[in-house]
């Protein structure tokens, strides 16, 4: 399973590194990169024009067939706006919202990220 991610201050970048999985950072230079393995999206939260990218990328050839899911990082204070990004993705794309943390994360979210990814059941 590959994670793709975006990342605009580094708190996403951090936590990705965590993980130990293959990851695949989007910048808005080119969104537009096919893939054809099973992937999860994990994004910061940030307005509509900002997260586009993530759009762009799924909607690249094949690449919707390929999305098992979506995790957030965001920031508490924004209260129902709390990790709006993912949440709004997973609706849109019809995939599970497979865990919300904040900024960069910690060890109980890492292993929360991997244990969803077990549970999808992909390498
Ligand atoms: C302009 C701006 C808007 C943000 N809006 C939200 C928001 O609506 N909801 C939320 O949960 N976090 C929000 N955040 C917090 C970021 O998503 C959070 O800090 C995230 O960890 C940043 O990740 P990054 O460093 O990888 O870009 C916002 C941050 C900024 C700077």
């Amino acid at each position: 399973m590959k994670v793709v991610y975006m990342s605009l201050t580094g708190q996403t970048r951090k936590f990705v590194n965590k993980l130990g999985m293959d990851l695949l950072e989007l910048t808005p230079t080119n969104p537009f990169i096919p893939i054809n393995e099973p992937y999860i999206i994990i994004t910061p939260t940030y307005d509509k024009e900002v997260t586009e990218i993530l759009n762009d990328f799924i909607e690249t050839e094949q690449n919707r067939t390929h999305l098992q899911g979506v995790a957030g990082g965001g920031n508490l204070n924004f209260g129902q706006l709390f990790v709006f990004t993912a949440k709004d993705l997973a609706e849109e794309y019809q995939v599970p919202m497979i865990h919300e943390f904040e900024f960069q994360g910690n060890e109980e979210d890492v292993k929360k990220i991997r244990k969803a990814v077990d549970d999808l059941g992909f390498k």
